[in-house]
């Protein structure tokens, strides 16, 4: 397997950290996430081949702010500080920083005085989002000034013989195409990295790693559930070790209309991998007979999968790894600092702290739309690769109140044609998830000259990120009529659909 050239980000705060880190690798460099009090020892130990210093936080400009430590700067590694990170370094090495007067968002003009590496193939006047908080006033020693601003005479500064860049721009500043140039420059042209990291080197490297751990007599086992994540690191393992991997589906009787099917055909009949397909579905809507309450129905699910779980995995025998979707975010966002991908096993969510078993975590390094190349290189169909989250107590909290057969069967359905004609539209990729919610209530209509009295129906649909914020999906009219005229036309016992344009906050995505 080959040294994989790795870049550091050193985060010392702040929320875009993971918007650089993101933003190196679609340059084809591998960089890991690492907080700015990781003891230096562990970095060293990775070889990275250069340091990015950035944070946005307002701890920087405290005067107990964060500094890196001083053997960071010893390692003759190049480092380029963004941001906040620009504070750190001009005051580690000696320079002097004072508050900026730049007005917030405001994209300034950034002059470059000095022909340099960093700047190369950009006209001489930039447009940056600068950075808010304290500027620098005097460079450390050796330092040479790079670029001005109006008010901010030292824009960007380097020791160009040691590589330290510093570039007082927000690190928001990197979408922009002047500041992927920056940065594509101090990775290149600077620290002569190659950039040759992509999905293909990720698989291979991991399928290897995988192969290398797992002994040829030792039980892997999946739970599988149809998300993205779980099926990409099933299909990852699959191709490593084959038949060695055992997934294990349960079918809880909350999917969508005709989920169950299709994971079964996708893994099982299409990749040929091995899948024990659990139908539960009676004993589930069993223990949720007579329960109103989400979180009564979220604990009494999240219990009744465990045993379900549990007990298929009996079957199997001794198992010696568990594979797992966590995905970077996860990782980066719980402060963990190691990303091995095979670990011993903390404490599975829910599972019994005395099961003996150690975890792999194949995708614990990527990032979603990442996850996402993988599960395309390695031929998962569009509809898993492209799947919008979906709650793992399913349909029973998009069902309000008791959850029976026929509420079941009313939202699948329109369900299922909300789905088919947001994908008929083009717009399925476009939205954060979409989904039909069955409220308990029931109104009066008219149909064929009748009076009717039926459920109502509720549509969802949101754009957002990582599902903490979320904003209501501007459907064009037309979709949303055609929706509705299908629901009503087609789905007995619906006689009405609103649509929901509640934002999160203060509403939920979900309606329990
Ligand atoms: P809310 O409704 O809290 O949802 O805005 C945020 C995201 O989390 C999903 N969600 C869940 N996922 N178990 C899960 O696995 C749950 O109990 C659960 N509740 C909400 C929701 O679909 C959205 O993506």
């Amino acid at each position: 397997m080959a040294q994989q050239e790795l870049v550091v980000v050193l985060d010392f705060g702040g929320q875009y950290t993971q918007l650089i880190a993101r933003k190196i690798r679609q340059l084809h460099v591998y960089c890991e996430i690492l907080p700015y009090k990781t003891p230096w020892e562990k970095i060293k130990e990775r070889h990275p081949k250069a340091l990015i210093f950035t944070g946005d936080s307002q701890e920087v400009y405290k005067e107990t702010a964060p500094a890196a430590a001083p053997e960071a700067y010893r390692l003759g590694l190049p480092i380029l500080a963004l941001g906040a990170g620009v504070q750190v370094m001009a005051k580690d090495l000696g320079g002097t920083i004072r508050p900026g007067e730049h007005d917030p968002g405001k994209k300034i003009k950034m002059t470059v005085l000095k022909e340099n590496d960093l700047f190369a193939g950009l006209a001489k006047e930039i447009l940056l989002l600068p950075e808010q908080g304290k500027v620098v006033e005097k460079v450390p020693e050796g330092f040479t000034v790079l670029a001005a601003t109006e008010m901010m005479p030292v824009a960007a500064m380097a020791h160009l013989e040691r590589k330290f860049y510093a570039v007082s721009c927000h690190p928001q500043a990197l979408e922009t195409p002047a500041g992927t140039k920056v940065l594509a420059n101090f990775l290149f042209k600077i620290a002569g990295l190659t950039g040759d990291w992509n999905i293909d080197v990720f698989i291979e490297n991991t399928v290897q790693r995988i192969r290398e751990a797992v002994g040829e007599n030792e039980q892997v086992v999946c739970g599988l559930s149809g998300g993205v994540d779980s099926s990409v690191a099933a299909a990852l393992v699959h191709k490593a070790i084959g038949d060695g991997l055992t997934c294990i589906f349960v079918d809880h009787g909350l999917l969508r209309q005709d989920e169950a099917r299709q994971v079964m055909a996708t893994f099982q009949e299409n990749l040929k991998m091995k899948v024990i397909k659990v139908d539960a579905a009676a004993e589930f809507l069993h223990k949720l007979k007579g329960v109103t309450d989400p979180e009564q129905k979220r604990k009494i699910i999240g219990t009744e999968f465990i045993r379900v779980f549990e007990r298929e995995a009996a079957k199997i025998g001794k198992i010696d790894y568990l594979v797992q979707g966590t995905v970077y975010p996860d990782i980066v966002e719980s402060g963990t600092e190691t990303t091995a991908v095979i670990k011993s096993h903390h404490n599975v969510g829910g599972l019994p702290k005395d099961m003996k078993f150690k975890l792999i975590e194949p995708l614990n390094t990527l990032f979603k739309d990442e996850v996402r190349q993988v599960g395309a290189a390695l031929n998962l169909p569009e509809d898993i690769v492209w799947r919008h989250p979906f709650p793992g107590p399913g349909l029973a909290i998009r069902v309000l109140g008791e959850v029976t057969e026929e509420k079941l069967k009313i939202l699948r359905a329109a369900d299922a044609i909300m789905i088919e004609e947001i994908k008929k539209a083009g717009l399925y990729r476009k939205i954060w998830q979409a989904f039909a919610v069955l409220p308990d209530i029931r109104s009066v209509g008219v149909f064929d000259g009748k009076r009717t009295y039926a459920y109502t129906i509720a549509l969802r649909a949101v754009t957002g990120q990582d599902g903490m914020t979320a904003d209501w999906y501007r459907f064009p009219y037309e979709v949303l009529e055609k929706i509705t005229h299908r629901i009503v036309t087609e789905v007995p016992h619906v006689n009405r659909v609103v649509y929901d344009i509640t934002p999160k906050p203060p509403a939920t995505i979900e309606w329990e």
